[in-house]
Formats: structure tokens, C-alpha cells, sequence
């Protein structure tokens, strides 16, 4: 006899998802494989298989996809300085479409129909679950059970007690919260006033500047063609780089962030962010990029890293696009080797020096000691040419109007 169709779940161990595990059971009369995905969250694992299977999973897998995850699509974002609206590394937006991966692949392997996940229809993390699972196995469906049901969360719980499905201690928090190796989001409760200021207590990862150490913390990071590769010259894969980095930076306060950010269905949500790694690493990073870039390649890399960044962000991560962009980031970088020096001190993170065998600092140009090379005579003809539509332009237009930006006025010569 034929078994009952599968379905993987994306599972956090959370209750939205526990609760779809009973769910989509009886909604779809399926099997429902549990995959707990490990991308740095700091989660209890062993639990959270366990908690499945309680819950009536068939099967619950925990995948350790840390590495991936950085080598795929953290470094690469940070070989870009991916920044979504100048304030969000888009730490949730990058895991998206490595969970898509993996869920497919887990369909495939189990031979399941469908993959779920707990996402709702408000946020952006559904459009990046479907828009990839959708480019990788168009013919897998999506079940969606948090944008099906139309629970209150009064209402799910309910549920969960009445199907004996364990609720987690976390639901008595008012807050939702996603978190990566790469950062943290806090949303809902009181940070839906975006005149209320964030409650201390909603921090998990970094420290108040109050509490802050007041001694300064020195740290050395080495990069190799933008990814960082050591701390304080010790060689580091790249999870425990950024671990390490997570509890120094965490530590002095560095990585909060509180922005009002515009999701991709329309609305303005506030969220606030913690990120004390990444914080440090896009510092240092973008400071050795200004070492080894040209002008013209540091301004238009910014062009190209506004596109990369809103792709991102929109769930785009599967396009021919995303491919052409992340070509030209990585050979953007292939100068970008070197070390910055940074200092760790409440709330900040400064770049205090850096190097690089592909430096373009010259110091025998830059100097106004011995040793100058630089021709200052050379500048009286530069500046004769650069300055030469300015002037042509001045006596021709300019300096004709009343009104105009050469006619300035100052307030005693008016009075006379
Ligand atoms: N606003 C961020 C983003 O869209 C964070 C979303 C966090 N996701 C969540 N399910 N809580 O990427």
C-alpha cells in the first residue's frame, strides 16, 4: 500500500512551526518531515529534533549549515558591503535562500510533494522562501500554514494545548526574533511605536554602552581578496572567526542598530538589529577596500552594491542578475588583501590602521614632510584645465543673474 504524501517542514522548534507540524498533518493528510536548519542561532538543537517527533513529525533532521551559509552567502555580502538602506546587513534576507536549498533538496531526497514553512503574509521572508523555492523546483508546492489558518496567537495556543503540543517559553515574549550568525532581529511589542525606545531587555547580544568595559579592546583582522581569514594573526575558518568576533564585539556594545525599514510588500516596518560581528567585519573590510580600490572602482562598486543589496533584500537571490553582480564583486576584490587594525570601544568600532601589499597609498606623494615626490608646479596646469568650464560657464551665465549663486549678500554690506 502507498504511504500518505511528505512534506518538509522548515522547522525553528518555535510555535508557529510546532504548532503547523499538527497542522499540516491533518490539513493535508501528509506526513510532515521536520528540518531544523543551524545557521548560528543559538538554539538547543538535540531539543528541538526531539520536540518534533513529539510533536508527531515522521522524521526531524538538524542540519548543521553554518558553513555553507558563510561561504555561500555571508562573505559574499561582505566581499559587496551589502547594506540594505544603509543600516541592515540583511543577515535574515541571505539565509532565505540557503533554507529554500536545503528544502528542496530534503523533498527531493524523502520524495515529499510540498515544503513549508512558518513564515505569514505580511513579512518579506515569504516572498524569499517562495520566489526560490520556486526557481529551484517550480514543480514542488508551497504550504504556507501561518498565511493559511488565520489563527490570533490567542487562537494557536489554544491549539497547542488542545493537540498536547508543547509550547515554548519564548511565546510569553512579546517580541519576534530571528536570529543568524550574522545578526539578530527584534520586531513586534513596543518597537511597533517607532517613538518608543527599544526596552534594555530585548538585547541578547550586545552589551549597553554603559556596560560597556571602560578599557579599549585592540583587534587585528587579515583579509585575503576581502574575506577575512585571521584574528590577531591566529588562522580562523570563517564560523569561528565570526564567533569569536560575536563575543569581543558583543561584549563593548558594537552592532545595534534601530531602523525603520521599507519591506518589500509595501510597508514601513521598525526594526532593531544586533550584529557585533558583521559590524566589525563590514568596518574593516570597506577601510581595506579603501586602501586597494581606485576612486572610480570604490564609487562604482557603491552603485553596484545598491543593486546587490535591494536583490537581496527582494528575494532575488536566484537570478542571472544576482550572478552578474556577484561576478563583478568578486573581482572587485582581488587587491582587497591585507589587515586593519580595529578599536572595540563603547558602542564602536574604529578603524585605526590598515595595510596592504596592493596598498595605493603612497606616503612619498601624500607627505608634507621630506621626502614629497609629489610636483606642486604640475598643479598651476591641472587646475588651469579643470577650472576651464567653470570659468567659461561663470562669465557667460552666471555672473549675469541678480540671483544666482555668485551673487551672495552679506547681511552688513546689505544694511548700507
Ligand atoms: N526585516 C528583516 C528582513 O526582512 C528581518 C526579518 C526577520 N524575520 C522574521 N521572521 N522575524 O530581512
Amino acid at each position: 500500500m502507498k504511504g500518505k504524501q511528505k512534506v518538509v517542514l522548515a522547522y525553528s522548534g518555535g510555535l508557529d512551526t510546532s504548532v503547523a507540524i499538527k497542522w499540516i498533518a491533518e490539513k493535508y493528510n501528509a506526513d510532515v518531515i521536520a528540518l531544523a536548519l543551524d545557521v548560528g542561532a543559538e538554539k538547543a538543537y538535540p531539543e528541538i529534533r526531539d520536540r518534533a517527533l513529539k510533536i508527531g513529525a515522521i522524521k526531524s533532521l538538524v542540519v548543521d549549515a553554518r558553513e555553507l551559509f558563510v561561504k555561500y552567502f555571508v562573505f559574499p555580502a561582505l566581499q559587496a558591503d551589502a547594506i540594505y538602506e544603509g543600516s541592515y546587513n540583511l543577515a535574515t534576507a541571505l539565509s532565505r535562500p540557503l533554507m529554500a536549498k536545503l528544502l528542496v533538496d530534503t523533498a527531493h531526497a524523502e520524495g515529499a510533494f510540498a515544503v513549508a514553512h512558518g513564515c505569514t503574509g505580511k513579512g518579506n521572508d515569504q516572498v524569499r522562501f517562495d520566489v526560490s523555492v520556486g526557481a529551484l523546483a517550480p514543480e514542488i508546492k508551497i504550504i504556507a500554514p501561518a498565511r493559511e489558518w488565520g489563527m490570533t496567537r490567542e487562537e494557536e495556543i489554544a491549539y497547542a494545548k488542545r493537540n498536547g503540543i508543547p509550547v515554548p517559553v519564548t511565546v510569553s515574549s512579546p517580541y519576534s526574533t530571528d536570529e543568524n550568525l550574522w545578526g539578530r532581529s527584534i520586531e513586534c511589542g513596543v518597537l511597533e511605536d517607532p517613538w518608543a525606545e527599544p526596552p534594555e531587555d530585548i538585547y541578547r547580544w550586545t552589551k549597553s554602552v554603559q556596560q560597556a568595559p571602560d578599557k579599549p579592546a585592540y583587534v587585528e583582522i587579515a583579509f585575503e581578496n576581502g574575506i577575512p581569514v585571521s584574528l590577531d594573526g591566529r588562522k580562523l575558518g570563517g564560523v569561528a572567526l565570526i564567533d569569536e568576533l560575536h563575543d569581543l564585539a558583543g561584549k563593548h556594545g558594537i552592532g545595534r542598530v534601530d531602523h525603520v525599514e521599507n519591506r518589500l510588500v509595501g510597508i514601513k516596518s521598525r526594526e532593531i538589529y544586533e550584529a557585533p560581528a558583521a559590524t566589525v567585519l563590514l568596518e574593516a573590510h570597506q577601510a581595506l577596500e579603501d586602501l586597494t580600490l581606485s576612486k572610480p572602482q570604490l564609487r562604482f562598486k557603491q552603485r553596484v552594491v545598491q543593486e546587490y543589496a535591494d536583490l537581496i533584500y527582494n528575494g532575488l537571490w536566484f537570478t542571472s542578475l544576482h550572478q552578474d553582480l556577484a561576478a563583478y564583486v568578486q573581482s572587485s576584490q582581488r587587491y582587497v588583501t591585507g589587515a586593519v587594525r580595529m578599536k572595540l570601544f563603547k558602542g564602536r568600532a574604529v578603524v585605526v590602521g590598515r595595510q596592504s601589499p596592493h596598498s595605493l597609498y603612497s606616503l612619498s606623494l601624500a607627505t608634507y614632510d621630506k621626502g614629497d615626490v609629489f610636483d606642486q608646479t604640475a598643479s598651476i596646469g591641472f587646475i588651469h584645465i579643470w577650472g576651464l568650464p567653470v570659468k567659461t560657464q561663470a562669465r557667460i551665465q552666471l555672473l549675469q543673474q541678480p540671483e544666482g549663486p555668485l551673487s551672495i549678500v552679506l547681511p552688513q554690506e546689505k544694511k548700507s
